[in-house]
């Protein structure tokens, strides 16, 4: 099928959203390549809208009790980053109805055949009983352009892993602005940048850090303590050369590479910066200069973490205010759609 084709649009208010999933503790990988990102956009002084998004996690089975507590803990680890909710919209997806009823229009206009090119999909289902996996997981990412779109969000902050998602939205965007001869929804602005785009796991760096990896040491989750952190820096895998002098020399050496983006993006520093003070350093130097800096930067947040999830009832408050913003920008942009779309409106 031919890509969908876009006419000028009107200028749309910049306005940033983006989510994460409750499907399991928060990782190094969440952390940089998403809420590090999101609290620099929010104190950039651009309107930012946060989510915990439950809704994508019941696309695979969730223990509900399991599911609750990160849910809280994705909310304590947004705020302990530094996400302030008097200035960010920050709220779990299933309080705010919206997101699933957009998302069923969006289902009927993304096509089959789009949905079966996300390499998410085919990476998930892949050497399984594509048959068992859920038509939610299928419809996964109408879901995503949904969350973004029933808030006309231009700009959204994700780690590369969802680049596919974000060029699905625009598509859908689009297609929906054609088929309706309307120009109503923003074609997104996906902000992929950084160092550490994509964390990749300790114990291989052809693989993405991950919270569902198997393996407890493949990353660094932002509940484990200084301790934990510094080991898993120690056994992370490397290879038995000294660091280069210059970030070609990184080119085939993935789990190297890893490293330093990590200490680059942590430290706020450029590769090339941290290539410069550690050429020709041994592992036995750089990493416990890397562990020293993930402990400084990750405890405070942990420490704070901990303290929020003493009190979860408040944390609860948090999200249902921020549900309520939400709505309150959600709701009239899907009124709106409905119009669009021939829907009868008479309550
Ligand atoms: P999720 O929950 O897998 O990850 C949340 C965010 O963290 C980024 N990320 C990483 N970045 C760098 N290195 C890694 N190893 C790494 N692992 C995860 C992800 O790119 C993401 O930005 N579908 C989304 C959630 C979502 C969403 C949305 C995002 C739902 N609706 C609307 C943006 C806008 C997901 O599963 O992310």
């Amino acid at each position: 099928m031919a890509e969908p084709v876009q006419t000028p649009q009107a200028s749309f208010k910049p306005r940033i959203f983006s989510g994460i999933q409750p499907s399991g503790g928060l990782t190094l990988g969440n952390y940089l390549g998403a809420l590090k990102r999101f609290v620099e956009k929010q104190n950039e002084g651009i309107e930012t809208i946060y989510c915990m998004v439950d809704m994508h996690a019941i696309t695979v089975w969730q223990d509900p009790e399991r599911l609750r507590h990160q849910t809280r803990e994705g909310a304590a680890a947004f705020i302990a980053a530094g996400i302030d909710p008097a200035r960010s919209i920050l709220f779990n997806q299933s309080q705010v109805t919206a997101h699933v009823e957009l998302a069923w229009i969006f289902n009927c206009v993304a096509r089959m055949g789009w949905m079966s090119r996300m390499t998410q999909w085919k990476d998930k289902t892949a050497g399984k009983n594509a048959e068992a996996a859920s038509l939610g997981l299928f419809a996964y990412p109408a879901l995503m352009a949904a969350d973004i779109l029933a808030y006309h969000a231009t700009m959204v902050p994700v780690g590369e892993d969802q680049k596919q998602h974000l060029e699905l939205t625009r598509d859908i965007a689009i297609k929906f602005n054609n088929d309706y001869k309307v120009d109503y929804f923003p074609v997104v602005e996906p902000l992929i940048e950084g160092a550490a785009t994509r964390v990749m796991s300790l114990r291989d760096g052809t693989k993405k850090m991950s919270k569902s990896d198997a393996s407890d040491q493949s990353r660094i989750n932002l509940t484990d303590d200084a301790d934990m952190i510094a080991a898993k820096i120690r056994k992370a895998k490397t290879d038995p050369e000294p660091l280069p002098d210059s970030p070609e020399g990184l080119k085939d050496r993935p789990e190297a590479r890893n490293l330093v983006n990590i200490y680059a993006a942590l430290a706020g520093h450029s590769v090339e910066q941290v290539i410069r003070d550690f050429a020709g350093a041994q592992f036995g130097t750089f990493k416990p200069a890397l562990a020293d800096l993930a402990v400084a930067k990750l405890s405070p947040i942990t420490t704070e973490m901990n303290r929020l999830m003493q009190d979860p009832a408040e944390i609860d408050r948090i999200l249902g205010r921020g549900a309520e913003q939400a709505d309150a920008i959600a709701r009239p942009i899907l009124e709106k759609t409905y119009e669009i779309m021939g829907m009868v409106r008479s309550r």
